[in-house]
C-alpha cells in the first residue's frame, strides 16, 4: 500500500510498504478513506525530528471501511464506517474507567514515562504506524472505534478523531462561567473549532493569530477576532474589551511554536542540528519551547480565572511566570484530549443536517495521497490559504 512516511526533518515521502495485517485477537484493519494532517503533524515535521525514526508512518486523524476484525473485536464488523480516535486505549483499565483514555494504562509508555500510545506519533508513543496511508492496523479495536452512519460525507466525522474532541475538551478545562468569556490564542483547526464550540456553548469567544484568512474565518463565525501584530499590548486590549479583568478562560491552542519567541525558536533550531541522543536530551531537560501564546494566556486571563492549553508542549524546565500565576490565582488544566470522553456530547452536533459546527467547511485542502509532500511544506508555511489538508488515499 501506499503511505506517508517519515524520511528526516522536513522530508516527508509517499512510500509503498506492506498491507498492515492482524496481529492480535483485538486488531482491526481499516481501509481509509480520510485521513487528516494535523499540527500536531507539524511538531513531527520538522522541531521533534530527534524522536522520529526514518521509515516512521504518520497520521492520526483517520476514518475509513473496516475491512476485517480480530476474534474480540465485536462492536464493529467488516463493511462498518468507522472513526478512529487518535489515543490507543483499552477501555477497561483503571485510566480508562474514569475516562482519561490519553492515559491509558495498557498502552502507555513507561520506559519513556508516558501516556497511552497514540498513532503515528515518535517512539515517546509507542511507535503505531499511523493512518496516513491507504491502509490502518487499529490495535485495540475491541474498544477505540467510533462507528459512525452512512450518508453525509466524511468531513462532517473525520473531525471526531482529533479535532472536535480535542476542542471540546479544551472549552471544558478552561471552565468558562454560564455566559462568560473566553479568549482563544491560535486559529487553526483546533482554534478555528474551539471558538465555535465555545459560542455554541453560549461564551462570549475572542481570538487571537497573526494569518490574516485565519482571522477572517473565525470571524465569520462571530468570534471578536484580534490581529496579534496590530497590537502593542494583547492582553491590554483584551483587558479593555472586558472591563479591565480579561476573559474568564484563556485557552492556548498554539502550542510549542509559537510566534514571537526567539529564544525558543533559536533553542528548536539547535536541537533540530544536534545528533539525535543529544537533541532528545536537550529537549527532555531543557526550556525547548516557544513560550509566547501561553505566556499570553497567563496573562489575559482574568484573576481567578482559568487557562487551558490544548497546544502540545515538550520541554522540561521551561520557565513558568510563578509569580503571576500565583498572585492572580490562576487554575490550569491541559494534556492529550481523552477523545472518546467527548463523543457522546459531539455526536449530536456532527449527525444533525443543518451541520451547526460547519465541520464540512473546514477542509481547505483535499487531496491524493501523491499530494502530501507539498502539503505538509505548504502547510507548514501556512501558505495558499491552507486551513486543513485532508488525504483521501
Ligand atoms: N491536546 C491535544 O490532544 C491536541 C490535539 C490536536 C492538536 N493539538 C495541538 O494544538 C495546537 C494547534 O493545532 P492546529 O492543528 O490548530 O495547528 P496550526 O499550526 O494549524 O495552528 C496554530 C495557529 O497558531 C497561530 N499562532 C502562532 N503563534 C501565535 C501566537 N503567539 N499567538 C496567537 N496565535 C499564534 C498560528 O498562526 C496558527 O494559525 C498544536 O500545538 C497541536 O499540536 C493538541
Ligand atoms: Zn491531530
Ligand atoms: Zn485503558
Amino acid at each position: 500500500m501506499k503511505a506517508a512516511v517519515w524520511h528526516g526533518p522536513r522530508d516527508v515521502r509517499v512510500d509503498e510498504v506492506d498491507d498492515p495485517k492482524i496481529e492480535e485477537a483485538t486488531d482491526a484493519i481499516v481501509r481509509i478513506t480520510s485521513s487528516a494532517i494535523c499540527g500536531s503533524d507539524l511538531h513531527l515535521y520538522e522541531v521533534l525530528s530527534p524522536f522520529m525514526e526514518e521509515g516512521d508512518i504518520l497520521g492520526h486523524e483517520p476514518m475509513g471501511i473496516v475491512e476485517e476484525v480480530g476474534p474480540e473485536v465485536t462492536h464493529i464488523a467488516p463493511g462498518d464506517r468507522v472513526v478512529i480516535p487518535f489515543n490507543i486505549s483499552c477501555g477497561h483499565c483503571w485510566m480508562c474507567d474514569q475516562q482519561l483514555f490519553a492515559q491509558c494504562e495498557t498502552t502507555q509508555n513507561r520506559e519513556e514515562e508516558k501516556g497511552a500510545s497514540l498513532f503515528g506519533y515518535t517512539k515517546l508513543y509507542g511507535q503505531v504506524p499511523g493512518g496516513q496511508a491507504e491502509y490502518l492496523r487499529v490495535p485495540q479495536a475491541q474498544f477505540g472505534p467510533i462507528k459512525v452512519p452512512e450518508g453525509p460525507p466524511d468531513d462532517r466525522f473525520l473531525y471526531l478523531s482529533d479535532v472536535l474532541p480535542t476542542s471540546w475538551q479544551a472549552v471544558d478545562y478552561a471552565a468558562i462561567p454560564e455566559g462568560g468569556s473566553v479568549t482563544v490564542f491560535g486559529l487553526g483547526p483546533i482554534g478555528q473549532m474551539t471558538c465555535r464550540i465555545a459560542a455554541h456553548k453560549g461564551a462570549r469567544v475572542i481570538g487571537v493569530d497573526i494569518v490574516p484568512e485565519r482571522l477572517e474565518l473565525a470571524r465569520k463565525h462571530g468570534v471578536e477576532a484580534l490581529d496579534l501584530e496590530e497590537h502593542d499590548d494583547i492582553s491590554d486590549t483584551i483587558r479593555e474589551m472586558t472591563e479591565g479583568r480579561g476573559t474568564d478562560g484563556a485557552i492556548d491552542a498554539v502550542g510549542m511554536e509559537a510566534h514571537g519567541a526567539p529564544v525558543g525558536e533559536f533553542a528548536q533550531k539547535a536541537a533540530g542540528l544536534l545528533p539525535d541522543a543529544v537533541a532528545e536530551k536537550l529537549i527532555e531537560k531543557a526550556a525547548i519551547d516557544r513560550m509566547s501564546a501561553l505566556y499570553a494566556c497567563f496573562d489575559t486571563v482574568r484573576r481567578g480565572g482559568t487557562v487551558s492549553i490544548s497546544g502540545v508542549y515538550g520541554g522540561m524546565v521551561d520557565p513558568i511566570p510563578m509569580m503571576q500565576l500565583f498572585d492572580k490565582g490562576v487554575q490550569l488544566r491541559m494534556g492529550q484530549a481523552h477523545v472518546k470522553r467527548w463523543i457522546d456530547e459531539i455526536m449530536p452536533l456532527v449527525t444533525d443536517d443543518a451541520d451547526p459546527l460547519e465541520t464540512e467547511e473546514l477542509a481547505s485542502h483535499k487531496i491524493g495521497i501523491d499530494e502530501v509532500p507539498n502539503a505538509y511544506e505548504t502547510f507548514q508555511k501556512k501558505e495558499d490559504g491552507a486551513i486543513k489538508f485532508v488525504i483521501q488515499p
